[in-house]
């Protein structure tokens, strides 16, 4: 067989650990060719690929990033892109396509799947929002990087006695926030599951000086709002997937503690900083079980799903299933983090 991979939307450490893995064992033990496509949807779109080698994939495991670039092209936002992507397969022989990603690219990757391409998807994205796996890869990693950068907050916000505010990525969903959050210890964890109140936001800033804690920490996930809708933070660019580029929410909220408390308020925003660099052992572990369960699924002839993981094994489920809706944070270990406020 000649079976397609690509990398679509905002990268995440563990891409190439899965490349590598469905190249190993495509190569070595079923004997396919393996097609590496140029930045997400474009390269099918553009006809942009190369074939991947054993040899081109040694050394990838911890590296982050992706060998085939990335990108958040979409390929129904032309009315022939879906063609244009099923031509390149038929014309260029590749009887599967392997497309590692969040959302919006295994969301194509259903459409394309309804119109006849022999489609297994990996589920992607630092931000654990994609529903039928209980955890993508990337977001061990992020909430290991935005916990050693609360920790080192943590220690100058107590020296100074300033409020720490800590934003974090999570566009619809506030996993990051809330797992960091609780890690690192923070006295206030705002997620877009919940609109938050800023008096009650000051209440728990406050509360913590009459206890004799001159500082605090509170981690805020870019996507939460203040229910009263006040505090303006969207950009007005959108993506080819129609999102707006957030960034703005943990400025805003410090002004504004600062304003009503009178403490002064410091903002890191930890941005892509969170997606770079080396995976974690789990996630290096998870992508490279994802990456085995994805090409025997494509040897296997099982089509139109995605790789997942359940408990402690990795299964199938509908690809249109996995995609249908955005997984939100359990209230459960919302709970648990909320008993540490203020
Ligand atoms: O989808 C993952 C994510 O990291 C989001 O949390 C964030 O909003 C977005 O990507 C930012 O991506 P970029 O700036 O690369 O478009």
């Amino acid at each position: 067989m000649r079976i397609g991979v690509l990398t679509g939307g905002g990268d995440a450490p563990g891409l190439n650990a899965v490349i590598r893995a469905i190249v190993r064992k495509g190569i070595d033990t079923y004997g396919h060719a393996i097609i590496g496509f140029k930045d997400g949807w474009h390269g099918p779109l553009e006809g942009a690929f190369s074939e991947l080698t054993i040899d081109s994939v040694r050394g990838i495991l911890p590296r982050g990033g992706t060998i085939l670039g990335t990108s958040r092209t979409n390929p129904f936002k032309t009315e022939d892109g879906a063609k244009k992507v099923l031509d390149t397969l038929r014309s260029n022989r590749i009887d599967a396509l392997i497309p590692i990603g969040g959302e919006d690219t295994l969301g194509a990757a259903a459409k394309l799947a309804a119109e006849g391409a022999n489609i297994v998807g990996v589920p992607k994205t630092i931000d654990n929002d994609l529903s039928g796996t209980d955890y993508t890869f990337g977001f061990d990693t992020a909430v290991q990087i935005a916990t050693d950068a609360i920790d080192r907050l943590h220690t100058t916000a107590e020296s100074h006695h300033r409020v720490m505010v800590v934003e974090v990525m999570g566009r619809h969903a506030g996993h990051i926030a809330t797992y960091a959050g609780i890690a690192g210890g923070a006295d206030v964890i705002l997620v877009p599951e919940h609109p938050f109140d800023v008096d009650e936001v000051t209440r728990h800033v406050r509360k913590r000086h009459t206890r004799g804690r001159f500082f605090s920490i509170v981690v805020v996930a870019e996507g939460a709002e203040p229910f009263e809708g006040a505090l303006t933070t969207q950009e007005g660019e959108l993506d080819a997937f129609g999102h707006a580029r957030l960034g703005g929410i943990g400025n805003a909220l410090a002004a504004e503690l600062e304003r009503r408390t009178g403490f002064e308020t410091r903002v890191t925003t930890l941005g892509h900083v969170q997606r770079g660099g080396t995976p974690t052992a789990f996630d290096r572990v998870l992508a490279t079980r994802f990456g085995i369960a994805a090409i025997d699924a494509v040897h296997n002839g099982e089509f139109g799903v995605m790789v997942a993981l359940r408990g402690k094994d990795i299964v199938t489920v509908p690809l249109a299933e996995a995609t249908a809706e955005l997984k939100t944070v359990d209230p459960k270990i919302y709970d648990v983090a909320e008993t540490f406020f203020g």
